[in-house]
């Protein structure tokens, strides 16, 4: 039985399967309609979520399959004091597949200790994301025609940005990526992603604190929100949350063919006027996060199309 709970949980050929996979649903979901049928996904979602749970829920629907769960741990046996490790003995009675988010890091690793069924890491604390990367590599891979060859400005909250250390950690291997990092001195990418990830493999990078600093030169740019649930007091989080911010003016300065990301929500990170301009990417991206988990509920359920 196979979980995904780090990006790095599948080789780069497995990823490229998976998105290959979820390409070709995009071109036709026809038939994968019924692939699903008779099994459940279940949602444990103990922190706020929007994409990722529904795009879960609907990539499920639309494989024939069905969806039971929780969208906050008040709602659930967890506010009674329960523990990972039996929540997730008894969603194994009930479910086929599941997919957690967990405010803390390592949640979904310990669930996937004792459980039944493959479990899906959607997301832990300021850790991990790594369905939120097979949705961005699936929309750079789309953008670009490859994951190779490209600088890449990852901007906003780096410390906290669970999304930014999975996107990383799984980049670093297509080969010859620059990394721009932008943000306050504060927010900078932890030490650990800096050792384990960019100085392991030695990639290079710059670390800069402004967006025009580095915008001429980017082919991808991956904006963030400073991720206010995540700092221990509010004067640091009023300091820095609007430390980068893309607008229309500053987009001036870009390759035309850039494309920018971001995984969502967004607070003010980017001002609505950018939404108009081609290189806005963020909502197709949403979108292709239906496609990349359609293909790896498949893939972990060992279902093929009907
Ligand atoms: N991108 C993302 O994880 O969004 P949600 O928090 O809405 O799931």
């Amino acid at each position: 039985m196979k979980h995904l709970i780090d990006p790095l949980d599948f080789t780069v050929e497995e990823t490229l399967e998976l998105l290959e996979l979820a390409d070709q649903i995009a071109l036709d979901s026809a038939p994968y309609a019924m692939a699903c049928r008779g099994k459940i996904l279940a949602t444990l979602f103990y922190e706020p979520s929007t994409r990722t749970r529904l795009s879960f829920e609907s990539a499920m629907l639309r494989l024939g399959g069905s969806v039971l769960g929780f969208a906050s741990a008040e709602s659930s046996s967890v506010s009674k004091g329960e523990s990972v490790a039996d929540t997730i003995r008894a969603v194994s009675c009930y479910a086929d597949i599941c997919a957690m988010r967990h405010p803390k890091e390592g949640a979904p690793l310990v669930a996937s200790h004792y459980s039944g069924i493959p479990v899906i890491n959607a997301g832990d604390g300021g850790h991990q994301h790594p369905t939120q990367t097979l949705t961005d590599l699936m929309t750079i891979r789309r953008k670009r025609g490859r994951l190779d060859q490209m600088t890449i400005g990852l901007c906003g909250d780096l410390k906290f940005g669970r999304t930014v250390h999975s996107l990383m950690k799984s980049l670093v291997r297509f080969g010859d990526i620059r990394f721009v990092l932008i943000s306050p001195e504060e927010l900078r990418v932890p030490d650990y992603i800096m050792q384990d990830v960019l100085l392991a493999h030695s990639a290079p990078y710059r670390e800069v604190e402004t967006l025009e600093e580095a915008m001429p030169e980017l082919d991808i740019l991956y904006m963030t929100r400073i991720q206010k649930e995540r700092f221990f007091n509010e004067e640091d989080y009023v300091r820095l949350k609007d430390s980068c911010i893309l607008t229309a003016d500053k987009l001036r300065a870009a390759k035309s063919d850039l494309a920018v990301l971001h995984p969502l929500p967004r607070v003010n990170e980017i001002t609505a006027e950018v939404d108009n301009d081609p290189r806005a990417a963020y909502f197709e991206q949403a979108q292709n996060g239906v496609y990349v988990r359609m293909a790896l509920i498949l893939k972990l359920l060992e279902v093929a199309a009907c």
